[in-house]
């Protein structure tokens, strides 16, 4: 499977963060926004990359993230001219994106918690499969509409009558025939290619699947001040008491199998002393060595 992380926009929200760099390049915490985004996708076994950002904003990812090659991926980059809507995408990476299925993520979502994103990947065959989440506030996303035995029935774009709790996440998964889709779409009245009629679609022809995220499960979208400062509290409180770290591409890269111990080991040896290196040295690296007998 091939993996998008859409990561344009114009992060007005944020303004005045985003009048040097965009929204997907603030620090949650200990890294970049786009470092969770991208170690979502890694976690899913996904290796081709392409990411789509502004024009103005693509050269600052592009020196972040390179080919991707140190982490044993290749990402390549497309420009959105403007924020013409999340099923645009589709249409840019539509080289990119060939004959077989597709991930989309968006780069401002930062997903914890359990593997049903990565499973969901490994498993998927054909048609669409979507996430919902139980949330408080709705009407701020796609919301699902489940009948009584829990199938997915409709889906509304920021309704103002929301006919569930359960919000769209920003990570999607689709077969080829979304491209098909997305060429067809009109513009809606906002002036955007809207992800929700790509995903209404494939409700109609009986194609569409929901899962629900479990409780617990943390789905945190960075996109205002407070969003983005809880998101960084929440990454420290997780990281500071289980000493692990959330959003580790070098660590999701070894675990996935596009690193080697070796490989590893040389990426973190050219980092500059830093409480990042010394996570993967002495937790990662020296977790995964074979340990030495005691005498
Ligand atoms: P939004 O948060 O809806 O928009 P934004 O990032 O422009 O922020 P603001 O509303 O503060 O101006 O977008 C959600 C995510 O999708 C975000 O990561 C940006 C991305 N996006 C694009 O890259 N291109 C698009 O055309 C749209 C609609 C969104």
């Amino acid at each position: 499977m091939k993996g998008i992380i859409l990561a344009g926009g114009t992060g007005s929200r944020l303004f005045p963060l985003t009048l040097v760099a965009s929204k997907q390049l603030q620090p949650v915490y200990d890294k970049p926004m786009i470092y969770y985004a991208l170690t979502t996708l890694i976690e899913g076994g996904i290796r081709e990359i392409c990411l789509i950002s502004t024009p103005g904003e693509l050269p600052r990812f592009r020196q972040l993230l390179g080919d991707g090659r140190a982490w044993g991926l290749a990402i390549e980059y497309r420009e959105q001219a403007r924020p013409a809507g999340i099923a645009q995408a589709f249409l840019i990476a539509e080289s990119f994106v060939g004959t077989g299925p597709v991930a989309l993520i968006l780069g401002d979502n930062i997903f914890y918690g359990s593997d049903t994103l990565q499973r969901a990947v490994a498993e998927f065959r054909s048609g669409a499969t979507l996430f919902g989440y139980h949330v408080q506030d709705p009407e701020r996303y796609g919301v699902i509409e489940f009948d009584t035995d829990g199938r997915a029935i409709s889906i509304e774009e920021k309704p103002r009558t929301p006919k569930s709790n359960y919000a769209v996440p920003g990570f999607y998964i689709y077969d080829n025939s979304v491209l098909a889709i997305c060429r067809g779409l009109q513009p809606s009245a906002r002036g955007e290619l809207e992800i929700t009629d790509v995903n209404s679609t494939y409700l109609r022809r009986g194609d569409l699947r929901v899962q629900r995220l479990p409780r617990g499960f943390a789905w945190l979208d960075a996109g205002t001040s407070s969003s983005l400062h809880e998101a960084s509290a929440y990454v420290q409180t997780i990281e500071k008491r289980a000493g692990i770290k959330i959003g580790c591409p070098e660590e999701a890269a070894y675990a996935a199998g596009f690193l080697s111990l070796s490989e590893l080991a040389a990426l973190t040896r050219q980092m500059p002393r830093c409480e990042y290196r010394d996570y993967l040295e002495n937790q990662v690296l020296a977790e995964a060595q074979p340990s030495i007998p005691t005498p």
